[in-house]
């Protein structure tokens, strides 16, 4: 088990008084007994051990901005549950699960592949900050895929699977209810193939999409770890304070994030 540095400081303070011990002592067991309720938490979500001593110490090197993010993320998790909804291969949404704050993005002055998408309130606010600032800088940021139900997840997963059968299929697409585009702050952007990664498109939302609370899903290289091959187009509203925490402690990784909440929160 690693020892958290804050949770083990306080020893070896031969010279102070005993009440300035236990003065200290008071200040501190809440730092240590809620590092020590994080490292339960991180020990039970699926993150490879060697990218879980790096989050280990990166907390441990500055556990007071750490804890600052986490407070903040954790009462908007409070405020707005499915936000930071744990939705993958193995947590799955109930079918008759769908977001009240839908708004159509017809006649918004987004850039749209065809009418009817639909986003979240706090996704498609966040989008058309991202979309201005990109716009500045003459870039279009086409939304192709946001908000599906789950009997339309039905039918994108069946087609799926008859074009290129259940084992590749699997490895693109979600199963209806594990699908995060159920949620409605998913958007996938511009041609959904690999040819997006090498648009100016893709290339401003790497640099920018963090600022604005979007987080890509499903990054190169990390199949065994999400689950599905790398989506270059496919991108998360979670907010700014989580992108913060994902990107600071999370090794940028979303899912380490999620999984982290999902077992703080259940
Ligand atoms: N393509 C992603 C995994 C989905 O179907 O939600
Ligand atoms: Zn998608």
């Amino acid at each position: 088990m690693l020892v958290f540095a804050l949770a083990s400081c306080g020893r070896g303070n031969s010279q102070a008084s005993s009440s300035q011990k236990q003065q200290k002592q008071t200040q501190e067991s809440p730092q240590k007994s809620a590092l020590a309720a994080v490292e339960e938490s991180l020990d039970k979500a699926e993150i490879p051990s060697s990218d879980l001593t790096v989050i280990k110490q990166r907390i441990e090197a500055s556990p007071d901005r750490f804890f600052d993010l986490l407070t903040k993320v954790e009462a908007r998790a409070k405020e707005d549950p499915y936000l930071l909804k744990r939705v993958d291969k193995k947590k799955s949404l109930p079918q008759d699960y769908e977001p009240g704050d839908l708004v159509l993005l017809d006649k918004t002055g987004l850039s749209v592949s065809r009418p009817g998408h639909r986003l979240r309130k706090p996704a498609y606010e966040a989008l058309v900050l991202m979309s201005e600032a990109a716009r500045k800088e003459g870039i279009s940021l086409l939304v192709s895929s946001a908000y599906r139900s789950y009997a339309y997840q039905v039918e994108v997963f069946a087609r799926n699977v008859k074009e290129m059968g259940q084992k590749e299929a699997e490895r693109v697409s979600a199963h209806p209810g594990a699908s995060q585009h159920q949620l409605g702050t998913a958007i996938d952007f511009g041609s959904i193939t690999d040819a997006f990664a090498q648009t100016k498109a893709s290339a401003w939302l790497v640099k920018n999409a963090a600022t604005y609370g979007f987080s890509l899903s499903y990054p190169k290289g990390m199949e065994p770890i999400t689950g599905y091959v790398w989506e270059s187009w496919h991108y998360r509203y979670i907010g700014t304070d989580a992108t913060a925490l994902q990107d600071e402690y999370f090794l940028g990784v979303q899912c380490y994030l999620i999984q982290f909440l999902d077992a703080r929160l259940s």
